[in-house]
């Protein structure tokens, strides 16, 4: 866990009221209240088809919620679509990554700089492309790839994928960032780099997890959130939810304990 830049008493960045999303007869997400703070932590725990991803889909306004509010910066973002909430600063990552495999590191990079510019896409001007490639590298450099910018994706190590789909969405330089499970088949060893990753991000930069894997979510994150069967059922600490037997009924077994042992 981290302490982080968190402002006791700061308004929130993210402030959903009463969030829901029906597919059909079935309520994915339902009745969502959640207030994430400036540069806080969060990570959102549960299990399969709790209505995580689809959380973050109508967050990210890659769909539509059916019902409730969300105000992004003390904004109602509701109705505007996934392109303008990004250029209001919210950067996400995808439970299936959207990387180009035959393209290279800096290529991946520069496209997601070219989808983050504002306006209308200008003929190229040779600077401009220069300033892109650079802030390209820069990115990768971020994410410790900067030795990998001509390397192809589809040839990188999974651990390498996720640290560029981090990078990727760092892009449009964002306040808030949408993190679907980064650390999913992962290597041990890889889980700690991309945790170290995590823990090594701009503490100004508001971080959203959402995360399976215990060592890495309850070492990121410094407030969990607790999801099941679309709903929000537990919310606290990483000592709150470690300690919580709502938790340990319905999710976590004894796996917290393994983590703790781990040390990771
Ligand atoms: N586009 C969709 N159309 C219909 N049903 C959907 C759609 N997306 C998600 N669902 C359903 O909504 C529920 C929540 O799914 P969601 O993907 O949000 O869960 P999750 O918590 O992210 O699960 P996982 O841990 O497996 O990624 C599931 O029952 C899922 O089948
Ligand atoms: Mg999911």
């Amino acid at each position: 866990m981290t302490e982080n830049a968190v402002t006791p008493g700061a308004a929130p960045i993210l402030r959903l009221r009463g969030v829901g999303r029906r597919f059909g007869g079935l309520d994915a997400v339902s009745d969502v209240d959640l207030d994430v703070g400036p540069g806080e932590r969060r990570a959102i725990l549960g299990p399969n088809g709790a209505g995580k991803t689809t959380l973050f889909n109508v967050i990210s306004g890659d769909m539509p919620a059916t019902a409730g509010t969300i105000e992004f910066l003390g904004e109602d973002v509701g109705q505007i679509p996934a392109s303008g909430r990004s250029k209001r600063g919210m950067g996400r990552t995808y439970q299936k990554s959207r990387l180009f495999l035959g393209l290279s590191v800096e290529d991946n990079l520069y496209l997601a700089v070219l989808g983050n510019q504002t306006g209308h896409l200008r003929p190229f001007r040779r600077s401009r492309d220069g300033d892109i490639r650079e802030r390209a590298r820069e990115l990768a450099g971020a994410v410790g790839l900067q030795g990998k910018c001509d390397a192809l994706v589809g040839s990188m190590s999974h651990g390498e994928q996720r640290q560029l789909e981090v990078a990727m969405a760092r892009a449009g330089d964002p306040k808030l960032m949408l993190l679907d499970e980064p650390a999913s088949g992962l290597s041990r060893g890889e889980r700690v780099a991309l945790t170290d990753l995590l823990l090594e991000l701009d503490p100004s930069i508001t971080l959203i997890l959402i995360e399976h894997d215990m060592d890495v979510a309850l070492r990121v994150a410094n407030r969990v959130t607790m999801m099941h069967d679309g709903r929000k059922i537990v919310e606290g600490t990483p000592d709150e939810i470690r300690a919580n037997d709502l938790v340990h009924e319905l999710y976590l077994g004894g796996r917290v304990a393994g983590a703790e042992e781990d040390g990771a």
